[in-house]
């Protein structure tokens, strides 16, 4: 049965919510299989696949070109669309129809938003018309350039408070979830404890009501992760094995091998 965000909302303090990044269809369908809750496209999608060394280049038509793909093969698990940077909050009519394109288009069933004090009204306005939001506080990628590096968030009292707050305005505005990113363990547990919506942390301590990480960390295509992210398995080092096996056997003429390739007697002697 595929997972609205009904089922996402129910299960906050219930069952642990799972969640991952995907970026195409054979990660997707292999995450789905896995019976993750939520798949994530996130705009890491600038760094992990488009060889970007920041979220910010990526474009509506990107996000909505690799949704597509994951959304085709997503039987159950929710497929959350990222919103890229400057595709919202410079303009409403703007923002709802980028958002409107990961719904209609792209067969996403929700948009994450990197949020702050201007993404409030736009939250209400996009719950109002149809477009489920999970919303994003703490470290928040996009604004890299504002914050000098991705540096933790809410490490004093006044900013920990303000993420507090937004999280409450969110949900009052309609929010479904909530990403936590490079927060304190215990200032997720109180932001977790305030709101009734469920809160997914990466980089945020065991007591949110779920987890989020790249894909690429978990299965360790990554050459670099950060320090919060936990390596599952080594998918780099199977990869770079294959491929310079591959290589060696085209080199010493070994593949393709007569098993891998087929011969027609009729085409013996053609000159
Ligand atoms: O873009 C992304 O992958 C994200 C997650 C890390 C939450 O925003």
């Amino acid at each position: 049965m595929p997972t609205t965000v009904k089922d996402i909302r129910n299960m906050a303090g219930e069952t642990r919510i799972t969640m991952m990044t995907a970026y195409d269809a054979p990660t997707a369908a292999i995450a789905d299989a896995q019976g993750l809750d939520i798949l994530l496209v996130g705009d890491s999608l600038g760094n992990t696949s488009l060889g970007y060394d920041s979220t910010l280049p990526v474009t509506v038509d990107d996000t909505v070109r690799h949704t597509a793909a994951v959304a085709r093969a997503t039987e159950n698990a929710l497929v959350v669309a990222d919103m890229p940077f400057l595709s919202f909050g410079v303009d409403d009519a703007e923002s709802i129809k980028n958002a409107g394109r990961m719904l209609k288009e792209a067969g996403a069933k929700a948009v994450k938003i990197e949020s702050g004090p201007h993404t409030v009204e736009l939250t209400r306005k996009l719950t109002q018309l149809g477009i489920p939001v999970m919303a994003h506080l703490g470290l928040t990628p996009q604004q890299v350039n504002q914050l000098g590096g991705y540096t933790r968030q809410g490490t004093t009292r006044d900013s920990a408070a303000a993420i507090l707050d937004l999280a409450k305005q969110h949900e009052a505005a309609g929010a479904f979830s909530l990403v936590l990113e490079h927060i304190p363990a215990n200032l997720a547990a109180q932001v977790t404890e305030a709101l009734e919506i469920p809160t997914i942390g990466i980089g945020a301590g065991p007591d949110t009501d779920g987890q989020v990480l790249v894909v690429d960390d978990i299965v360790g295509m990554s050459d670099w992760q950060p320090p919060f992210a936990k390596q599952f398995g080594n998918v780099r080092a199977e990869m770079e094995k294959a491929i310079s096996a591959y290589a060696d056997e085209v080199r010493e003429g070994s593949f393709p091998g007569p098993e891998h390739s087929h011969v027609e007697k009729d085409l013996d002697n053609l000159y």
